[in-house]
């Protein structure tokens, strides 16, 4: 079935794909709208426009694409600094807070965007949200060990923590893992939340992205508009009332 929202992601992410510049080190996201910068920072190499990058991916499925298009990907480890990364979002706030992990890639996501000097976010309209936990559930990744001891822990929490299926059996990470995913409705203190996820052993990482996303590019039907963290006015731009 096609995506309704195809067009309105393919112009975000490929927006976002011309801040890239020759010589960097860039950070390749996952989904069905990071997937549009990769296939348009492609295209620019091929064009000639850009040259000299090499590109670190958030996923096992974002490193095949980004291969299979020809991008010089880095082959083992994360340097030491990402000059941008481009990734999107299943749920943003107008503090440029979000929710990630929609495509279960938020472990390697979190560890690419912390290690960036600036992270871009992408996405279509539909992802703006007065409070992250409205629209969609928080996922938690978790070790398959004591991972029923974990869902106990995120209820007594408030979730209701769902185990992440696929037609095949449980999901699996690309580090084997599990993923949860905790509908708390919308989250009056993320940080505080993060920070009790963070204490919990078994717990590998959560979808929070507090404070890490530098810029927002989001498209609408009127148009693509680019924003700034701490860019004053921008609930009244953008955002829907809670
Ligand atoms: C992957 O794990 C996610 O964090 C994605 O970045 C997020 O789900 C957005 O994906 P779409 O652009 O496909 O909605």
């Amino acid at each position: 079935m096609s995506d309704p929202s195809a067009e309105l992601k393919r112009l975000a992410g490929e927006t976002a794909a011309d801040l890239v510049e020759s010589g960097m080190v860039v950070g390749l996201g996952t989904g069905s709208t990071a997937i549009f910068a990769t296939r348009r920072i492609a295209a620019r190499l091929r064009e000639g426009g850009l040259r000299d990058i090499v590109a670190i991916a958030t996923s096992l499925a974002t490193e095949t694409a980004a291969r299979a298009l020809g991008i010089p990907m880095l082959d083992d480890d994360l340097p030491g600094s990402v000059d941008i990364t481009i990734d999107g979002a299943d749920e943003v706030d107008e503090r440029l807070d979000l929710i990630k992990g929609g495509g279960g890639a938020l472990l390697r996501e979190k560890i690419v965007a912390q290690a960036s000097r600036r992270e871009v976010i992408v996405v279509d309209e539909s992802k703006l949200s007065p409070r992250i936990g409205t629209r969609w559930p928080l996922p938690v990744e978790v070790m398959e060990f004591g991972w029923r001891a974990q869902a106990r822990f995120l209820e007594s929490l408030g979730a209701e923590p769902v185990l992440r299926h696929t037609d095949g059996g449980a999901f699996r990470t690309d580090q084997g893992n599990l993923i949860l995913d905790c509908r708390f409705g919308p989250i009056a203190d993320p940080a505080g939340l993060a920070a009790a996820l963070s204490t919990r052993a078994g717990i590998v990482e959560h979808g929070l992205f507090l404070s890490i996303a530098d810029d927002l590019i989001v498209a609408a039907p009127g148009g693509v508009r680019h924003v700034a963290r701490g860019d004053a006015g921008l609930p009244a731009l953008l955002w829907p009332a809670a």
